[in-house]
């Protein structure tokens, strides 16, 4: 008999075609997510499930199963949605999607580095509310932005996806420098600058953008202390997770304008973000569209689909988490 494997939301179609192919599988048609008790119920029916980053896997989730569910295979890099502790107490593995979405996280953090400096937003909305009249406007301040060409870029976070957009701004002539747990060896590193201690970083930075996973420790790490440590002309980009950041003391300090701007491509609490952000002109958001591309999409479902496969032919996992 072949394994049960449920699909908590649509996933790529040429992953759900192998499904289809190598597991008896209840796939998510019409993308509808599953309330949390109902998936609970029905998951004590699957040897397998397909997760996104909509469901809660919390302890709760894990205590409730009755012993059928083996295997997690998550659709997403980043997994705070799942106790790991709770599913490995349980033995059900779990995996994620690790690489696959480096180069397009990469992609819409230089959108949103671009996009906040430029002004962008507030420019699109002139022309699209139609609003955009003046044939002669004051050439110095009309939608004038600054340019990111040469400056200074500082990344929390240098892992895979850090790295990325460090060589993605150095086509910019960015300058990068780094604050991670660990300095990077040289080839890794190539020119950029290592900072042990975050708060030494922050002064020289004119951007900063954030590419760690979201843990206890990187909990608001965007916090009033460090925002204090922002230069006035600076612009903060967030791609990893909402919960890196204490909305009060950024959105205060958009508001008050201690710093230039912010790009944000994720929120806590989503999608019921803060609404005060959309109030502000200096701040461009989007809706965690980080790894919302056709080929990276479909490889995020593609990589948790043959994780699936190890588990059930007795291989090793590609990219196991517990
Ligand atoms: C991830 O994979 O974690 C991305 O943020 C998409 O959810």
């Amino acid at each position: 008999m072949k394994p049960k494997i449920l699909v908590s939301r649509k996933i790529s179609d040429g992953a759900e075609e192998i499904l289809k192919q190598e597991f008896d599988v209840t796939l998510n048609l019409n993308d509808k997510p599953y309330p949390y008790e109902e998936l609970i119920k029905l998951v004590n029916n699957y040897d397998g499930l397909i997760s996104t980053s909509f469901d809660k896997l919390d302890k709760n989730f894990f205590e409730s199963l009755t012993g059928r569910l083996k295997v997690i295979g998550h659709v997403g890099v980043g997994y705070d949605n799942i106790n790991t502790q709770s599913a490995k107490e349980k033995n059900i593995k779990v995996s994620n999607t690790p690489n696959v979405l480096n180069d397009a996280v990469a992609e819409i953090t230089i959108l949103l580095i671009l996009a906040s400096s430029r002004r962008i937003g507030e420019a699109y909305n002139l022309v699209k509310t139609n609003t955009w009249k003046d044939h002669r406007p004051d050439i110095t301040k009309l939608m004038v932005g600054n340019e990111i060409t040469g400056k200074t870029l500082g990344i929390i976070g240098m892992g895979r996806i850090g790295q990325i957009v460090a060589d993605r701004a150095r086509a910019f002539n960015m300058k990068i420098i780094y604050f991670n747990r660990n300095k990077l060896s040289k080839d890794l590193e190539k020119d950029a600058a290592y900072y042990s201690d975050l708060k030494s970083m922050l002064p020289n930075c004119d951007y900063v953008s954030l590419h760690t996973p979201a843990t206890p420790e990187t909990k608001n790490i965007i916090n009033p202390e460090t925002l204090k440590l922002f230069p006035k002309h600076s612009v903060f980009i967030n791609t990893s997770r909402g919960s890196t950041v204490d909305d009060d003391a950024l959105i205060e300090a958009l508001k008050n304008k201690k710093i230039y701007g912010a790009g944000l491509d994720v929120f806590n609490n989503e999608p019921n973000l803060d609404k005060r952000y959309l109030e502000l002109d200096n701040c461009f958001v989007l809706p965690h569209v980080g790894s919302a591309t056709h080929e990276t999409r479909l490889a995020m479902s593609m990589l948790a689909v043959n994780n699936l496969k190890c588990f059930f032919s007795n291989k090793p996992l590609l990219s196991e988490v517990v």
